[in-house]
């Protein structure tokens, strides 16, 4: 049975990749001709000529993604200070700005493809039990690949990273910062006192919604679970309401868009695309970091910081650079013959995520024959659709139908009172079988005998997913270099599910997913869960706690949150790396600023996080050279 369906999907996709792609051909060359304002020619960021590099500059940073971004427009606003960004990827190419195209770039020369380690407590219907983890290769990084979700976490996540002893991220302190990061264009929020106009990143809602918008809005309404005002970001975070989206005229809005292409151009500020950065120089006499190794177009170079190097290349690439230049646990660097020069044993450490569980999809009728309330990819995806696009108007290519509807709750393990949500949902008319497994299920990994086994009976049918997250697990996983060479990847240990308490809270999560679904509105569409008979776990009791674990093993989704692996703390913290003005420890002249340094994961979406410990950042490297002599840097 099963070999004869992965037989029949394996086909199915041959058959559609080719109609697929013939669409997307159109459409680049569409926009090439047809869509000035995406094209943008005027301002799109150009690289210097490698011939104009200078020897040295004040300020070096290393990647140019979310935070690199900010941190390059933000320093480089002072004439006097001469900056550098270098960065792996080029440009964002033009179907980057389309919010439908979002998970069309995993796997692509825009990803650098990591895989996490296997694991026989999670990914289990993955390839080799492994997790995909997509990041961007490309100017503005990670928020040029993402899925736009403006989230800016809770009040608490912030007071708690000050009260772990990081004076200065208080959120009262730190909603200057999101304030500053944004340009929120949403009718009704003209004067909203959370909120931020004229910033430079765009903040609007999604376009071109399913249907099932209302019905997911109507479902929560049922269990009494909307959000008061609507707004995730303002007084309160619990509810369900539609989220808002780092968008500009409905198209994305990465950090490049928003902070370069205003800025490249000044004669201060330089920026090499595909720069590949090897490794930083540090004197390990003086304890200097002296400036940085980067190879571009087969040939090394090296350049030097006058005041400092700012390393923001992520999550995953930040600790493994300072681990090839020397810095970090003595037990993981001697083996590979890298000579330590500063022994932090937490480099690498601490890196926490999002995981969801994507396999529960709900089948519904729609009860208009030939009519579907969900998008289901080969109707959407043709010629008209195309010309509606190139000629400006609404169509599916506005559309990101991962989380129309977002929500915020609080299971049993967490009480309500406090507003600090232990799970968040989302509600999306989009189910792998939507788009036949050609995008969703690749990004995934899933193996074709899994989708062939569990998705493929809901192909091209009427269904939706809603996929719980849980929002700060207790495990911790660590990146653990193998190689001195820093093209070869780290290996990613997730280390999901470790504490047995974040396995309780995602059955939680799943189950009130699935209360969702019985509601009178859900049921009057007949919502039914796809999965009743199982091979996965053909001995548990359908519906049961342990029918929901199965689920949560087998179809583990990283909701793409890796943070933590250089952790911000003070210095009685064995395991930080960087202090609360994000020096490197034991080290000067070096920063660590991007998402490695938050202490604790968010509650929510870590793009906007990010953007703002990056504002942050840059705020205090001016007021440290304004006012300390070199920079505080004794
Ligand atoms: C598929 C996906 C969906 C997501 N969806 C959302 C969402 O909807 N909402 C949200 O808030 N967040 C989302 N996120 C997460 C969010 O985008 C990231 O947390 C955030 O962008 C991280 O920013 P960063 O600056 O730390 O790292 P990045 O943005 O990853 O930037 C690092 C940069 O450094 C560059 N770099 C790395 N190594 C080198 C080197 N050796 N030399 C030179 N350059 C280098 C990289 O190319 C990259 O440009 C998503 C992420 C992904 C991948
Ligand atoms: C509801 O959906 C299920 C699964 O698709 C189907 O078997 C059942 O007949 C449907 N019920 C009604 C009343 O349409």
């Amino acid at each position: 049975m099963t070999a004869v369906n992965t037989f029949v999907t394996m086909w199915r996709f041959l058959l559609t990749l080719g109609p697929s792609a013939m669409v997307i051909l159109m459409l680049n060359s569409g926009i090439q001709n047809d869509r000035q304002d995406i094209v943008d020619e005027e301002h799109r960021v150009r690289s210097i000529h490698i011939e104009n590099l200078r020897q040295s500059y004040d300020f070096i940073v290393v990647g140019g993604g979310s935070a690199g971004c900010v941190l390059a427009a933000r320093l480089s606003e002072n004439p006097e200070w001469s900056v550098l960004l270098l960065e792996a990827g080029g440009d964002e190419p033009v179907l980057i700005d389309l919010p439908q195209m979002y998970p069309v770039f995993q796997r692509s020369p825009w990803d650098w493809k990591y895989s996490t380690e296997p694991s026989d407590r999670y990914c289990l219907a993955m390839e080799d039990q492994r997790c995909f983890w997509p990041r961007g290769k490309v100017l503005g990084g990670c928020s040029s690949i993402n899925a736009m979700m403006y989230v800016r976490g809770n009040r608490r996540d912030y007071d708690h990273w000050a009260e772990l002893g990081n004076p200065g991220w208080e959120y009262n302190n730190v909603l200057h910062y999101f304030r500053k990061t944004e340009d929120n264009r949403v009718p009704g929020y003209e004067h909203n006192p959370y909120h931020g106009h004229g910033g430079p990143i765009s903040v609007e809602r999604y376009r071109f919604p399913s249907p099932l918008l209302n019905i997911f809005m109507q479902s929560a309404r049922e269990l009494g679970l909307q959000h008061p005002d609507g707004d995730f970001n303002g007084r309160t975070q619990t509810g369900f309401a539609p989220p808002h989206g780092t968008l500009r005229d409905g198209l994305r809005c990465s950090a490049n868009k928003g902070y370069m292409r205003r800025s490249w151009q000044r004669p201060n500020l330089d920026i090499v695309l595909k720069a590949f950065v090897e490794r930083l120089i540090i004197d390990p006499q003086t304890r200097r970091t002296i400036g940085v190794k980067f190879e571009y177009n087969l040939l090394k170079y090296q350049v030097r910081a006058d005041r400092e190097v700012i390393l923001s290349a992520g999550s995953l690439a930040s600790p493994q650079l300072l681990m090839v230049s020397g810095v970090g646990p003595r037990e993981q660097l001697e083996p590979l013959g890298i000579p330590v020069i500063q022994h932090l044993p937490g480099v690498g450490g601490n890196l926490q995520d999002h995981i969801s569980t994507s396999g529960a999809i709900y089948t519904f009728d729609s009860h208009q024959p030939g009519q579907h309330l969900s998008f289901i990819v080969p109707e959407m995806l043709n010629a008209e659709s195309v010309r509606a696009f190139l000629q400006g108007r609404d169509s599916f290519f506005y559309a990101m139908p991962v989380s129309e509807v977002m929500g915020f709750a609080s299971t049993r393990y967490q009480n309500p009172q406090l507003d600090w949500p232990d799970v968040q949902l989302f509600m999306g008319s989009y189910g792998y079988g939507a788009d036949g497994g050609m995008i969703g299920r690749r990004g995934a990994a899933i193996t074709l005998d899994n989708f062939a086994e569990t998705f493929e009976p809901l192909i091209y049918q009427d269904s939706f997913v809603i996929a719980p997250l849980l929002m700060r697990p207790r495990s911790r996983g660590y990146v653990q270099l193998q190689s001195p060479d820093p093209r070869i990847h780290p290996r990613i240990h997730a280390n999901y599910y470790d504490d047995p308490h974040d396995m309780a809270i995602m059955v939680e999560g799943l189950k009130l997913a699935h209360r969702l679904t019985q509601t009178p509105v859900m049921q009057a569409l007949n919502a039914t869960l796809n999965i009743y008979e199982w091979r996965n776990c053909p001995e548990v009791e359908y519906l049961s706690d342990a029918f929901w674990e199965c689920i949560a093993r087998y179809y583990s989704q990283t909701i793409y949150h890796p943070v933590g692996t250089c952790k911000m703390a003070p210095d009685h913290d064995p395991s930080g790396v960087v202090d609360p003005r994000l020096r490197v420890r034991g080290l000067r002249n070096l920063r660590v600023i991007d998402a490695s340094i938050m202490p604790t994961i968010p509650t929510g979406n870590t793009n906007a996080p990010t953007l703002m410990l990056a504002e942050r950042g840059a705020d205090i490297i001016k007021e440290d050279w304004l006012h300390y002599p070199n920079g505080g840097w004794s």
